[in-house]
């Protein structure tokens, strides 16, 4: 067993608290290579942010589990080379069984989701039940859904999405235990949230969902999932230089705003860095088909990650200052 806290990172508790009453979000940034790594870091010191550090299944795999419990403590002792030790949590995205959250707790994550939302209610409240009474006993937090997003869920795909039903939130975290909800109000996975045609603005989030949940459980943290903006200007950037993205469209920054105000206080942001880092290496590839030192061209995308999440903290999130 190798504890969170021998490596240097927290739990989400204390950042949900602060986040709550201050009205903003904490990051949660997904990533799956050291350079994703060293922005995420660079951004969060650079604008003294909190950070929840995000790992998915296919992520762990992709890492290898070893290297990520280095790389977690690694991103610790960067923090403080940079100047800043930003409170960091280490947290497992779309857990998908008792048995991946079990192994994740005991090889240093120090928050763990466990994604049950597709699951029939009973079944949901039983593994996120487990789930919590495991963590508990690390002092590991625990996120549990409700309600289904849209898109691709680490591996599973849902065609159909389902809105949260205010009405089982409060029974759920009274029968689970859980430390925060990821809750479905209108955002989705990847690139493609929405089928809006040009010049049309995507569908407003529910808002009217989320104030009868607060309502519910007031002061009780809540996550939104699928909330990259895939900002059309990055997209054009990527079919410049030879991508082919079409009809892509996200959740608009001020509907993000808008949220983290609210008891909304960890908002997940995957998509947004894939495309950050994907126009910044065709741009260096296509201006220079001579290019082969992957440091010239992860280097750029590197930087353009990290200008995306300074730019996140500050004007979506507002969790700048806060660490
Ligand atoms: O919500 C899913 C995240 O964006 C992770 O995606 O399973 O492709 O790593 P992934
Ligand atoms: P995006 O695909 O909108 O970035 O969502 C990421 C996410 O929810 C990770 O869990
Ligand atoms: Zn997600």
């Amino acid at each position: 067993m190798l504890h969170y806290k021998e490596l240097g990172l927290v739990n989400s508790r204390e950042l949900f608290k602060k986040a709550v009453k201050g009205g903003y979000a904490i990051p949660a940034f997904n990533f799956n290579n050291l350079e994703q790594l060293q922005a995420i870091i660079a951004a969060c010191v650079e604008t003294k942010s909190p950070v929840i550090l995000q790992v998915s299944k296919g992520a762990r795999k992709y890492a290898n589990q070893t290297l990520l419990q280095y790389l977690a403590k690694g991103a610790v002792e960067y923090a403080k080379e940079l100047g800043y030790a930003i409170p960091i949590v280490l947290h497992l995205d779309h857990g998908d069984s008792f048995e991946t959250c079990k192994a994740c707790i005991e090889t240093g994550f120090s928050s763990v989701m466990i994604d049950g939302s597709h699951l029939p209610y009973d079944e949901n409240i039983k593994v996120t039940k487990q789930v919590v009474e495991f963590a508990h006993q690390y002092d590991v937090t625990v996120e549990g859904e409700l309600g289904v997003l849209a898109g691709i869920e680490d591996e599973v795909s849902s065609e159909h999405s389902s809105y949260t039903r205010p009405e089982e939130v409060e029974d759920f975290v009274k029968r689970t235990g859980v430390d925060s909800l990821a809750i479905s109000i209108g955002t989705s996975h990847g690139a493609y949230k929405f089928k809006v045609k040009s010049g049309e603005l995507p569908p407003p989030l529910r808002f009217d969902i989320l104030e009868e949940v607060e309502r519910r459980i007031p002061g009780f943290p809540i996550v939104l999932h699928g909330a990259s903006s895939v900002p059309q200007d990055i997209v054009e950037e990527i079919n410049r230089y030879g991508g082919k993205l079409e009809n892509t469209a996200g959740v608009s920054e001020e509907q993000l705003r808008r949220a983290a105000k609210s008891a909304v206080c960890k908002i997940n942001i995957d998509s947004d860095g894939r495309l950050a880092v994907t126009a910044a290496v065709r741009k260096v590839l296509f201006e220079k088909p001579g290019e082969f030192d992957p440091r010239n061209y992860l280097g750029p995308a590197r930087d353009k990650l990290k200008e995306l999440y300074k730019h996140k903290i500050i004007n979506v999130l507002g969790s700048a200052d806060k660490a």
